[in-house]
């Protein structure tokens, strides 16, 4: 089973001004690409383990993974996962604002859409080193929001992930320089909460 990065559904430049050119062709074709060769690399033999088995489903039971390989795992896997995730809620002509249960469950939990994004950003602002920020659900469709550590994901802690901001600083540092905050507060503009309603309806 090989595991690869999703298709980019819209061009490199596509998310201007928010994120630049350069930034998303360098970030999806190498930094993403890195991870899905290096994991297939390190996956090399374990075809035992692996049958069957989504990458996601993978790293949801991060005990199962072989020991010798686990760490390797957890990181090149959880760099493809969450890239895949990353790229794919973003978007040039993003749905401003989710609707239905999701937006039911958000006004429940954070009172306003103002109020969780502005939380989700703290997250991953004042995530030390480098990680996501991120909104997630439980198995019961309750909302929460986490961050993590290098490539760490919430599916290895029983979260499914909606959204994920990349805070890494090959995500935002050509533009942004040392600014995350700017990153972080523009990357509003381009969240797909289509996208993350189909997560969320999963
Ligand atoms: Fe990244």
């Amino acid at each position: 089973m090989k595991y690869d990065k999703i298709e980019l559904p819209y061009s490199y430049n596509a998310l201007e001004p928010y994120i630049d050119e350069e930034t998303v062709n360098i970030h999806y074709n190498k930094h993403l690409q890195g991870y899905v060769n290096k994991l297939n690399t390190v996956l090399e033999g374990h075809e035992k383990f692996t049958k069957g088995k989504t990458l996601e489903e993978i790293l949801s039971d991060v005990n199962k993974i072989p020991k010798g390989i686990r760490q390797a795992v957890i990181n090149q896997g959880g760099g493809v996962a969450n890239h895949n995730l990353y790229f794919s809620i973003l978007s040039p002509h993003p749905k401003k604002c989710p609707e239905g249960k999701l937006l039911k469950e958000i006004i429940k939990t954070f009172k306003s859409l103002e109020l969780l994004e502005e939380q989700v950003s703290a997250a991953a602002i004042n995530q030390f080193g480098s990680g996501y920020g991120w909104l997630v659900k439980d198995k019961h469709g309750k909302l929460k929001i986490m961050s993590t550590l290098n490539q760490d994901t919430p599916l290895s802690f029983g979260f499914i992930p909606l959204i994920a901001i990349d805070i890494w600083e090959h995500a935002y540092y050509l533009k942004y320089k040392n600014l995350r905050a700017e990153y972080v507060k523009n990357i509003w503009n381009i969240i797909d909460w289509g996208k993350v309603e189909e997560y969320y309806k999963k």
